[in-house]
């Protein structure tokens, strides 16, 4: 009989291998020292990135918010345009055809010493990894999602995406001791986003999310369900959502690259409309499966 050593390597040598600066291996080879001030400080910003059927989507989007973040935290993207294609177009060759998440983390490195000072001439850290995912199928889309409000206490930077995920990981937390999938994030009197996602509401026919700023993380998600809202000529505004706004919501979305468009049906106990995924969010949906459909024909390109 196999011990559970063996069983654990048998198990880990079937995972698709990681990148970890220049280089390809095992994920159980990949090593990091104890002093990267990603370990040390959460030094460190980070992509995901979904693959649908062998192909990113909208990578050039997430490139370019990869630069925002860096040069945010006065850092340089170490890696060029085809240097990143070539990185994930080998570890996406992996596992072919399949519906896969990228996770990519660019940290500052190490200097081998614990010091808050930004240093200079350090090589940064780099690592990517792609996971077998599954998306939200037609029913997780058709059921939705229960969410609770609570008070967003995370720092003013949150256009970042920093790898300094603490106050989401409680606040997330929170959420599921209320039994609900997501928080929606309140400051001052308005909602903000989820805590791993971008939030929308429809009122009076009209669909509304809060403008980008440094409250909320610029999604690609939110930024593809804008674009298609416009080609569709639903109407759209981008203004502040008052808490009361999301109270008497008819229908309340949350987008992310791992939730697609997922409806919320329930907020702080009570339903959202009628309790079901409202008809907007039902053509939402619609034209964001067609959107993957093409993705994934190679009718378009991300
Ligand atoms: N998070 N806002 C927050 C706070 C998020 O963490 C995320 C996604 C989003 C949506 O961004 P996008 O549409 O680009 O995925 C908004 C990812 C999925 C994560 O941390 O795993």
């Amino acid at each position: 009989m196999a011990g559970v050593g063996e069983n654990d390597q048998t198990m880990q040598a079937a995972r698709p291998e990681i990148y970890l600066n220049g280089h390809f291996m095992p994920p159980q080879e990949g090593k990091v020292s104890v002093m990267d001030r990603g370990f040390l400080f959460g030094d460190g910003v980070y992509e995901v990135i979904p693959c649908y059927g062998g192909r990113l989507f909208r990578l050039e989007h997430h490139l370019q918010r990869l630069d925002n973040s860096l040069h945010a935290i006065r850092m340089q993207n170490p890696l060029d345009r085809a240097q990143w294609q070539a990185i994930l177009q080998r570890l996406i060759g992996q596992l072919p055809g399949a519906d896969q998440s990228i996770y990519l983390q660019i940290t500052r490195g190490s200097t081998g010493k614990r010091d808050h000072a930004i240093p200079t001439g350090i090589a940064p850290t780099v690592f990517v990894m792609t996971q077998p995912a599954v998306y939200p199928d037609a029913a997780a889309l058709a059921t939705g999602i229960k969410a609770v409000t609570l008070e967003d206490n995370r720092w003013l930077r949150c256009d970042i995406k920093a790898i300094t995920l603490l106050a989401n990981v409680l606040l997330r937390g929170e959420a599921m001791e209320h039994g609900a999938a997501e928080a929606i994030l309140v400051r001052n009197g308005y909602a903000t986003e989820g805590a791993t996602s971008n939030l929308f509401i429809v009122l009076a026919g009209e669909i509304i999310t809060p403008p980008k700023s440094d409250h909320l993380l610029p999604g690609i998600t939110r930024d593809l369900v804008l674009e298609l809202a416009q080609q569709h000529a639903l109407p759209c505004s981008e203004k502040e959502i008052s808490q009361q706004m999301l109270d008497s919501a008819d229908e309340i979305w949350v987008t992310s690259s791992t939730k697609e468009v997922m409806a919320v049906v329930e907020l702080d106990g009570r339903a959202v409309g009628n309790g079901t995924p409202g008809p907007i969010y039902t053509r939402m949906a619609g034209f964001y499966g067609e959107h993957k459909a093409l993705l994934q024909a190679g009718r378009i390109l991300s």
